[in-house]
């Protein structure tokens, strides 16, 4: 059973991760707009694995005899200057997605609340990767600059990045 804090803790969590997937959404929609393609593509794959990560939790909080809230959702940013400010959004987001898993970490251990402490190692685990693919790619776009044919190879290899990322890390992703 969940403590009134832990069930407020992972509502406002669930909150997050459906706002990740709107935000992610609206990089997708921005991307496509603009034309690259892959960039698109991985955006929107992004987006359903935000979605995947507020359904866990959904569940978690539900089967542990809570009652997980769907509530509205703050608008995301649906214009960029340019991909740099786009990546280097995203990579900012992760960073405060991890800062908040890292406190619901912490209010976990307050309560002694050992399952939903074991639950989250997973969230642990996946903002490990998720930062390190979202550096990666802003290292790679920050050497590109305002180059065009940059870009466009970039577009291309994108997918590389995430089939080749997917392929060591089971389920991984921004
Ligand atoms: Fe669910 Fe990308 O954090």
């Amino acid at each position: 059973m969940l403590s009134k804090s832990i069930e407020t803790a992972l509502n406002k969590q669930i909150r997050i991760e459906a706002e990740s997937s709107q935000v992610y959404l609206a990089m997708a929609v921005w991307a496509e707009v603009k034309g690259l393609e892959g960039i698109s593509n991985f955006m929107y794959d992004q987006s359903d694995e935000e979605r995947e990560h507020m359904l866990k939790l959904v569940k978690f909080v539900n089967e542990r005899g809570g009652h997980a809230h769907i509530s509205e959702l703050n608008a995301p940013n649906v214009t960029f200057n340019s991909f740099q400010e786009m990546f280097k959004k995203l990579l900012e987001h992760e960073v405060f997605v991890s800062e908040s898993i890292n406190e619901l970490v912490h209010i976990s251990l307050q309560e002694k609340d050992y399952a939903t402490h074991n639950f989250l190692q997973w969230y642990v685990a996946e903002q490990i990767e998720e930062e390190a693919v979202a550096r990666t790619i802003l290292d790679k776009i920050n050497m590109i600059g305002d180059d065009k044919g940059g870009l466009y190879l970039f577009d291309r290899d994108i997918q590389q990045l995430t089939v080749s990322s997917a392929a060591q890390t089971p389920g991984a992703g921004i």
